[in-house]
């Protein structure tokens, strides 16, 4: 009896030592928290979402292809747009999704103009810098512009890393897209990159997936959106493409709509939500208990 009891403690400790040690890696966030409705008459179709490595608490959306060649940068406390940023000499054919990230000495606002419209998509993304000020109304011109190639009718996902590396990831019913790197080389040339791959997002859901992402500014985390979920990656040693192939943990979301848009917060403490439609409802999810995954509460 004494030994049974004994084996059963034993066993028992065990499965909480195996646990706490899990939850060491599990990052914690609380559940959505409504930061306000963006009121911007011509913005009904945030497609993306980025924050900006200049100003403080401002993150940066756009339309997808109905839209025209628009940023919006909104206070991410307030709601409020503070600009409208017209990018002088780009196409909105369907712009799928933002990114921001280093180009050169500078802080860029990578757009991919990624989406499938009208029977074709413009495999295009365009780089411009992130201006000196933000007024009200703005004319920005490109940086630089890269096109690629692939099997894929589109991709929703861009992603940016800190050392200016562009990773596009395709949509696919299930979710499970084609994950990709855009060479640097890419940049400027009038020769299209062909970023075909064999590795595949190893998530699994019901629609067409996955709609956003977003890298850490610091490169050492990943959120990935689907229609109903958020996934949540650990980037080991800067290696993103390596990292894309463990399983994600999932990260909460508040679902409003068809949201389409996620980004980190610039510190990484937090991030946001924004989903299609008038006057779109700004979440925000804020990490629990400081640091990485201190707390073992993983929560949906
Ligand atoms: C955002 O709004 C808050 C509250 O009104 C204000 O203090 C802050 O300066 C604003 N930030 C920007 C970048 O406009």
């Amino acid at each position: 009896m004494a030994a049974v009891f004994l084996c059963l403690l034993l066993s028992l400790t065990a499965t909480l030592a195996v646990r706490r040690q899990a939850n060491l890696e599990v990052p914690a966030f609380s559940a959505g928290k409504l930061v306000a409705n963006v009121h911007e008459p011509q913005l009904t179709d945030a497609s993306g979402l980025a924050a900006s490595q200049k100003f403080k608490d401002v993150i940066y959306t756009h339309n997808d292809g109905a839209g025209g060649p628009y940023i919006y940068a909104i206070n991410a406390t307030t709601g409020e747009v503070i600009s409208t940023m017209d990018i002088a000499m780009a196409t909105n054919h369907d712009w799928e999704d933002i990114a921001v990230g280093p180009c050169g000495e500078n802080s860029c606002i990578y757009i991919a103009d990624s989406g499938y419209r009208s029977g074709s998509s413009a495999n295009t993304i365009y780089r411009v810098q992130e201006p000196d000020t933000l007024s009200p109304s703005l004319t920005l011109a490109i940086d630089s512009t890269a096109t690629y190639t692939w099997s894929e009718d589109e991709s929703q996902t861009l992603m940016v890393d800190p050392n200016g590396e562009v990773y596009l990831i395709g949509v696919i019913y299930s979710g499970r897209g084609m994950v990709s790197h855009l060479p640097a080389s890419a940049w400027g040339s009038s020769t299209p990159a062909n970023i075909e791959t064999t590795q595949f997002l190893p998530i699994h859901t019901h629609h067409h997936d996955p709609v956003s992402g977003d890298i850490s500014r610091d490169g050492t985390e990943l959120l990935i959106k689907s229609k109903s979920n958020i996934f949540y990656w650990k980037i080991e040693n800067g290696d993103v493409l390596t990292s894309l192939t463990k399983p994600p943990v999932e990260v909460p979301y508040h679902p409003t709509g068809l949201g389409e848009a996620i980004c980190w917060s610039a510190d990484g403490q937090s991030y946001y939500t924004l989903p299609e439609g008038h006057h779109p409802a700004l979440y925000v999810y804020s990490r629990l208990g400081g640091g990485h995954g201190s707390s073992s509460v993983i929560g949906k």
